[in-house]
């Protein structure tokens, strides 16, 4: 605790930025401190917020007794580690997404957070669009009817500046345009379509230096008897959308990250008029939303929020492991199938 609030740090100074800033900017916690290797990322830090201590060390941020939780924001492969090492020495943890590379790193994680009865809650902030809640809204009350089909297309652009370093690695990445950047939408799938029955899939490296995929397809069937296909890739110049797009017997639903492109449920008075006004509110996406209602928070702020009200308020952070576990076996299961050439079934 600092000033009788919640002492926050953040360790790893990429995304971990987006961290630091809603920490700074959150009236329920203090910055107490940012840890990197790299000096001049702290120094920037230093420069914005005066107040924050800084560490070269992870082992000091861990001693400093002001710091109630620490953003993991490290290489993907490094989340389990620093995780369970932060909780064992009394900290609380925001994992940046994927929780880990693999289900077993994962599983350490949850399994540190029962043993050491600290709080583990884990970045998917994609859950957190303002598009988002009406669409899950509509599907848990079964307005899409018996769901038929879905089709998640993450075509993004990433160049080969990007690759320098751990990204594209499987060891520290633990793959490419699905691990990386698909596994927002892997989550926003198993989340709105419920649980995987089965997985075949194609990879492959297209325009990239690199040993991991930067594209794949899949096909996936869901216990409910629905099926969905699933593209990733990091070669579509110059970066197109971000497709979850859903249809049932009841209707159609379709967005574009946060912004939505389509909404015709069969059940409304009136499919025309209540369309206009979804679109309306939320065609503009999470920016549109936020000005037209400022109590509306999206992004890493909502998450970083959600967990320090978690730890004020003892209860579960609004992402835990075990459910953050379900994106990484997915896309495990998709290298898997795309390696051997066989369907991966799933319990
Ligand atoms: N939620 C999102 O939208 C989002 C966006 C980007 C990245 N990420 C995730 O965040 C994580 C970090 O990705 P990134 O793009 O910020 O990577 P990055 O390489 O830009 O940043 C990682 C930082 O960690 C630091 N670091 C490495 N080892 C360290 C150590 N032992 N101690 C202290 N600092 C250390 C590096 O110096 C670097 O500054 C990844 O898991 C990635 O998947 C999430």
């Amino acid at each position: 605790m600092k000033n009788g609030k919640i002492g926050y740090a953040v360790v790893g100074l990429g995304v971990g930025m987006a961290h630091v800033q809603a920490a700074a900017e959150s009236k329920k916690c203090e910055l107490v401190a940012v840890c990197d290797l790299i000096q001049a990322k702290l120094d920037k830090v230093k420069d914005a917020y005066p107040g924050t201590k800084t560490y070269l060390d992870f082992d000091e941020v861990l001693k400093d007794t002001e710091i109630d939780i620490v953003s993991i924001c490290l290489p993907s492969a490094m989340h389990a580690d620093f995780a369970v090492k932060a909780m064992e020495a009394g900290k609380n943890v925001l994992v940046e997404k994927p929780i880990d590379i693999t289900v077993e790193a994962a599983e350490r994680i949850e399994e540190a957070r029962v043993r050491t009865g600290m709080k583990a809650g884990v970045i998917h902030q994609n859950r957190n669009n303002a598009v988002m809640k009406p669409i899950k809204e509509a599907v848990d009350a079964g307005r899409l009817g018996k769901m038929v089909l879905a089709s998640f297309a993450v075509k993004w652009y990433r160049d080969a500046h990007y690759y320098i370093g751990w990204h594209g690695t499987w060891e520290m990445d633990g793959g490419g345009s699905l691990m990386n950047q698909a596994v927002h939408t892997v989550d926003l799938m198993q989340w709105l379509m419920g649980d995987v029955a089965s997985i075949h899939s194609t990879m492959g490296i297209y325009d990239h230096d690199i040993e991991t995929e930067d594209m794949t397809a899949s096909v996936i069937t869901f216990k409910s008897g629905a099926a969905a296909t699933f593209v990733s890739t990091t070669c579509a110049y110059p970066g197109i959308s971000t497709d979850i797009q859903l249809y049932g017997t009841g209707g159609t639903i379709e967005a574009d990250a946060d912004i939505l492109k389509r909404w015709k449920l069969r059940d409304a008075d009136d499919e025309d008029e209540e369309e206009e006004e979804m679109l309306e509110k939320y065609g503009g996406g999470n920016r549109a939303v936020e000005k037209a209602d400022p109590t509306v928070i999206t992004g890493h702020k909502s998450m970083v929020e959600n967990m320090i009200e978690a730890v004020i308020e003892d209860k579960d952070p609004q992402i835990l492991p075990t459910e953050a576990i379900k994106s990484v076996r997915i896309v495990n299961a998709i290298y898997e199938s795309a390696r051997t050439g066989k369907t991966i079934y799933f319990d």
